[in-house]
């Protein structure tokens, strides 16, 4: 499947389900007190709270879906905005949370500046994307991330391929991907983004197998000059 087919599958597919998947999966995060400490752990790393963070700037929540997310990181304190491939989807978000902003945009071209936003969350929006399409996803999310900024990324953690014609009531085109969280981790680190903690758990109610939560963060300028003149003074 070529990428822009992929695109506007996982589109049409989020189009058709959005306002079941927002009626379903609501009050996820309540039953699930892992997922919540890693958000607000993200959070607090956003606001720079253990040292080294990008200094409380704005927080994008992509592939937020009915935003039920960007509204947690907004009880959280961040100043987040969401974006999502989906229009129906975004009509969601934007109607549940009229006072949240919510745009139409794809992940792997972002409308926003380099290097200007203190965190990027990646809530099970990768879940989609073949793996080849993954290194320039992690690209775009460093390339708009400050300096000493974070990334939280959620996915399925193994190597299940999964193909779903049927979600929340409704009729889809969907193929679902697993992934080691080693592997992400790689590629997170390949475009710049360092781990900096990860969980891996149980799977819960409607999961299908453990899952998965990474935490990195985008080198800040000064580490980034220190760790290079180090290398040169090794060679
Ligand atoms: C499994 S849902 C997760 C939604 C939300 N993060 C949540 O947990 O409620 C995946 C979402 O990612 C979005 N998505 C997938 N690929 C995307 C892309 N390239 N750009 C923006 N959104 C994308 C889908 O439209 C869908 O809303």
């Amino acid at each position: 499947m070529s990428e822009t087919s992929y695109l506007s599958s996982v589109r049409a597919s989020y189009d058709a389900v959005a306002v079941d998947y927002a009626r379903l999966s609501g009050a996820d995060l309540d039953g699930r007190p892992l997922d919540r400490a890693m958000l607000t752990a993200f959070a607090e790393c956003v606001r720079g709270e253990g040292g080294g963070g990008a200094g409380g700037r704005v927080v994008a929540d992509l592939g937020c879906g009915p935003g039920r997310i960007t509204a947690h990181l907004d009880a959280l304190g961040l100043r987040a905005f969401g974006v999502d491939l989906s229009p129906a989807m975004v009509a969601v978000a934007r109607r549940s949370y009229p006072g949240l902003r919510f745009e139409v945009g794809s992940m792997d071209s972002l409308d926003v500046a380099d290097g200007v936003l203190g965190g990027v969350l990646v809530w099970y929006s990768t879940v989609h994307t073949p793996p080849a399409g993954l290194p320039p996803l992690f690209a775009e999310f460093a390339r708009v991330l400050a300096p000493g900024g974070h990334l939280l990324i959620a996915f399925e953690a193994g190597d299940r391929r999964a193909r779903l014609e049927h979600a929340y009531g409704h009729r889809v085109d969907l193929d679902v991907y697993g992934n080691p969280p080693d592997l992400i981790a790689g590629l997170l680190a390949d475009a710049g983004l360092a781990e900096v903690a990860r969980l891996v758990r149980r799977p819960g109610a409607r999961e299908a197998g453990p899952q998965a939560f990474l935490l990195a963060r985008r080198a800040g300028d000064g580490e980034r000059a220190a760790r290079e003149a180090e290398a040169g003074g090794a060679r």
